[in-house]
């Protein structure tokens, strides 16, 4: 089914002038990055002329809150609905004997560098990284596959290194090295931004094939088709699957590379990946994401904001809306409205946001008066609502993320909440905003038409 595809979403896009396409020659060597970084990933962005390649480019595909909203059908402050509603009821994918991604089958002289415009991103990166790449293994005791994206260094030839952070793959690699066999692995690029959110499920939490969940996002079933050399079920409908295996206790150097909170990482000795077939469409389109940008965080974060929203829900019912912004990449900063019913509230809030998870370092709650996407709104609510030897509560010494860079231990760092929440039944009263009665229906085009924008 085409409209699986990345190119269906793309032409999408172009039709609402939302694609931007670049025909000038640039380079994958940080231009290219450098331009995605402009719009901090959430512009859609074409590249038809990396230098030194015949294979056109694309980013800024997945890191666009308004536009999942779109393709979820609902309100950009809704989203957590529709994807609760995907992950609580997933749907059986479909398998299909072929489709476009195995148009070509290539399993000899593979050299990743040479055949597509991977990007180099920072100054001091060790080397070009695929950063788009969702990796799926399959669970051979369950048969479910699993999903997630990985950043991939490229070694060279055929060898790719894979940085892997997270429990249920982590302890997959383990478990083939004790074992002493090689885990079969293969790399989806070129996919639309649901395929995207439906890898961001936690797995740890959550247990579901992921590709069933992507099917509930988009209201049918998500065709595949079986890899060639690895026994593993990937989308027909992609642009390009890495095929491969990450061999047993083999580590090498991954990094430095420029990492979410915006400093280098890495360096450290990770497991690789020996590729031992490439398929792909016609014409194929290169896809990637610049690391911490929007389209890196967002994604994530939209599956972050989906279970924040039931924690704190299950404290405060009366919960109206949860917000991780991309700035503290969708995990460090939260932001929560809710309407008041008991003085505790706020408290109660910050309490249940905090524990919610280890990443969540500070959190502001507000009433729902406040608009939590609005950071000028959500400041004015701190300015005006907050006394700071009351509202302000700081945890010593938690659980934190080892991504986070102030931390003196790593793992360990100070939450902090602030109650901007006004005190109970005032928001009609002391706390009642000023209003202008029709200002909505005001548009400034209309009173000065020479306006831009
Ligand atoms: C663009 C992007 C890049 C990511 N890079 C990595 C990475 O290099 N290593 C990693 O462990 N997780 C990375 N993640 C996060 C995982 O993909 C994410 O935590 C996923 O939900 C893990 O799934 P799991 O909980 O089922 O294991 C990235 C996520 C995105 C959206």
């Amino acid at each position: 089914m085409e409209k699986q595809s990345l190119r269906a979403y793309m032409k999408r896009l172009e039709e609402n002038k939302q694609l931007w396409v670049c025909d000038k020659e640039v380079d994958p060597k940080f231009d290219m990055g450098a331009l995605v970084r402009k719009f901090n990933g959430t512009r859609a962005m074409l590249f038809k002329n990396p230098k030194g390649y015949n294979m056109p480019a694309v980013a800024g595909i997945c890191g666009c809150r308004t536009r999942y909203a779109e393709l979820l059908g609902v309100k950009s402050d809704e989203l957590v609905f529709p994807i609760t509603k995907a992950v609580a009821n997933p749907i059986p994918y479909k398998v299909v004997s072929t489709g476009a991604v195995k148009e070509n089958i290539i399993k000899r002289g593979i050299d990743i560098k040479k055949m597509m415009p991977v990007p180099t991103f920072h100054e001091k990166d060790s080397n070009p990284f695929i950063t788009a790449g969702i990796v799926a293994v399959r669970d051979s005791e369950t048969g479910k596959t699993h999903t997630s994206v990985r950043r991939l260094q490229v070694l060279g030839g055929n060898k790719l290194s894979v940085l892997i952070e997270s429990p249920l793959l982590m302890d997959q690699v383990a478990e083939f090295d004790r074992s002493n066999k090689p885990l079969e692995i293969a790399v989806i690029l070129g996919y639309d931004p649901i395929t995207m959110l439906a890898s961001q499920v936690n797995s740890q939490v959550y247990g579901l094939d992921k590709y069933e969940v992507d099917s509930a996002l988009r209201g049918e079933a998500l065709e595949l088709v079986k890899c060639e050399t690895v026994d593993i079920l990937v989308p027909a409908h992609v642009e390009m699957i890495i095929e491969g295996v990450i061999p047993p206790k083999v580590r090498e150097k991954e990094g430095p590379f420029g990492e979410m909170a915006g400093y280098y990482g890495g360096g450290n000795m990770q497991p690789i990946m020996e590729v031992s077939c490439v398929t792909h469409r016609n014409n194929p389109i290169f896809q990637f994401n610049f690391p911490s940008s929007s389209e890196h965080v967002l994604p994530n974060g939209l599956m972050r904001e989906m279970h924040l929203y039931w924690q704190v829900k299950n404290m405060i019912s009366t919960v109206k809306g949860v917000h991780l912004p991309t700035v503290g990449g969708c995990r460090f900063h939260a932001i929560i409205s809710i309407k008041k019913t008991n003085e505790g509230d706020g408290k109660s809030a910050i309490l249940a946001a905090l524990a919610s998870n280890k990443d969540v370092k500070h959190v502001v709650i507000v009433d729902h008066d406040v608009d939590i996407f609005n950071p000028r709104d959500v400041e004015w609510a701190i300015a005006t609502r907050v006394q700071a030897d009351n509202d302000v509560v700081i945890i010593p010494g938690a659980k934190g993320s080892p991504l986070e860079p102030t931390h003196e231990m790593r793992g360990v760092t100070a939450k902090m909440g602030i109650d901007a929440t006004a005190p109970l039944g005032t928001l009609d009263g002391k706390f009642e905003r000023t209003k202008i009665p029709g200002s909505e229906r005001l548009n400034l085009k209309d009173y000065f038409p020479g306006l831009e924008g």
